[in-house]
């Protein structure tokens, strides 16, 4: 039953508590009698793209708390709970800053709805730029459209790029312009002395390197996939990256996604039975064909997830076909005591590029560029139920690789958990096996 109250509700993350958070609230509460405040949830911000945010859900709580003008804290968890909200508690008036004018009229139909100045000259997004601790990125490149790094790194806070390195000269310049870029450089020691975290893009003859220089000389590497160099080598990065404060990280996006991790844990935790079989398609986007030598970079991913899903000690074959003007096809077929794993390499756009994962007890989904992953579905065969869980993906996943890296340097944690040393190293020994049986 509605009291005599006057309820206001106002929402936000209020991540490194400012000024301008203690103003709304403040002059939200002189509003009403009774004033309620969401605070969002980390999967929520995670949810919306907000991937820097620096305190803890309890920490921006207690910070809100501590002005003594809530009467009330909830989080907000996800998208449509403010009309929910505002119906659960009656509320008179909605509080909105004015950075978001227009964006919440939709809401009259239920409340008040009161935009509010904001504070000039402060926002959290400034005190995390300012707080000092923004750490330099370089880009190790050899083609000027390798914009990957650059676009998604603009999404993470905490982290700049500011220089570029290529032993070509011509292509550097173009490329520092073209990204706007502080410095181009074809001195790569030069280039190391300029940069905190360096990703290496660049040619896999090369690659070794400059992986190696980077991480000899403290630096964070992170790296395209670092396929195309034997167990040896690999093995040697590995071991130097091992050493106090380095570290190397293999951007394969998958593994950092949130569902990625959702979808592990429910086929390994016992939901969906024993597992049965694991059956996937990869699709290339091409429709050249699978070249010969490009073959070890789609055999590493697909191994890696056999892997990851599987365990390491599958014994894995491949099957390949070529038709002139047809399509490329390979199967890679791996098989132990937990369960068997197909995997099917095409360049055709008729793929239909899904992951299907089938226990005793029932089945897990993803629909198409699974590789993406933000949605599955899981099939509970003996309650025949279906259970839908979704997170948000952007941009080509990038961004939740970097993020990963940043929280890793701030913890001071530096060991990489989402790919494991013995997977990488393990994965290249399969494929050195596979490509020597297919001369
Ligand atoms: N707010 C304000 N004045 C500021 C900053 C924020 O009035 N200078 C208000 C917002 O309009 C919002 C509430 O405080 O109603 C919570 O905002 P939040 O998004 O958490 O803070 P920002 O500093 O804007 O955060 P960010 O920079 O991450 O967007």
């Amino acid at each position: 039953m509605k009291n005599d109250k006057k309820v206001v509700i106002t929402y936000g993350t209020f991540d490194l508590f400012h000024k301008g958070h203690y103003n709304i609230l403040k002059r939200a509460k002189d509003l009403g009698d009774y004033l309620i405040v969401g605070v969002t949830g980390e999967n929520y911000d995670m949810e919306r793209g907000k991937l820097s945010v620096r305190d803890s859900l309890a920490k921006r709580i207690e910070n809100v708390s501590e002005t003594g003008f809530a009467d009330k804290i909830i989080v907000e968890e996800y998208l449509g709970q403010k009309i929910q909200d505002i119906l659960q508690y009656h509320v008179d008036v909605l509080v909105v800053g004015s950075d978001w004018t227009g964006k919440f009229d939709h809401m009259r139909k239920y409340c008040e709805v009161v935009y509010l100045e904001r504070t000039k000259d402060i926002s959290s997004t400034q005190l995390r730029e300012t707080a000092g601790d923004i750490l330099s990125l370089g880009i190790v490149t050899d083609d000027i459209l390798d914009d990957d790094m650059v676009l998604e790194s603009k999404y993470v806070s905490g982290v700049h790029v500011e220089a570029a390195y290529s032993d070509n000269a011509e292509l550097i310049a173009e490329f520092t312009e073209k990204f706007e870029l502080d410095q181009g450089y074809t001195d790569y020691d030069a280039f190391l002395d300029k940069v905190d975290i360096v990703y290496v893009k660049c040619r896999k003859e090369k690659k070794y390197g400059l992986i190696k220089k980077a991480l000899e000389r403290d630096k964070i590497v992170m790296s395209s996939p670092i396929t195309g160099r034997n167990e040896e080598e690999v093995t040697t990065l590995y071991q130097i990256a091992a050493e106090e404060k380095k570290m190397l990280i293999e951007c394969v996006p998958t593994f950092y996604l949130q569902a990625f991790l959702q979808l592990l844990w429910n086929a390994k935790g016992n939901l969906i039975g024993d597992l049965l079989y694991i059956e996937n398609e990869i699709r290339l986007g091409s429709l050249t064909g699978i070249r010969k030598e490009d073959l070890p970079a789609h055999l590493y991913f697909s191994i890696l997830i056999a892997m990851k899903i599987i365990g390491a000690d599958a014994d894995f074959r491949l099957n390949r076909i070529e038709r002139e003007g047809g399509d490329t096809f390979a199967l890679l077929t791996g098989q132990n005591e937990s369960g068997i794993y197909i995997s099917k390499i095409s360049d055709s756009k008729k793929a239909s590029a899904g992951l299907t994962i089938r226990g005793t007890k029932g089945t897990i989904h993803v629909p198409d560029d699974w590789w993406n992953i933000g949605y599955f579905e899981l099939h509970d065969a003996e309650q025949d139920t279906v259970k839908r869980y979704s997170c948000n993906f952007d941009g080509n996943g990038l961004r939740y690789v970097l993020v990963s890296v940043l929280d890793r340097v701030k913890m001071q944690h530096y060991t990489d958990l989402r790919l494991l040393k013995e997977e990488s190293v393990g994965a290249i020994k399969e494929i050195e096996r596979i490509m020597k049986d297919e001369k």
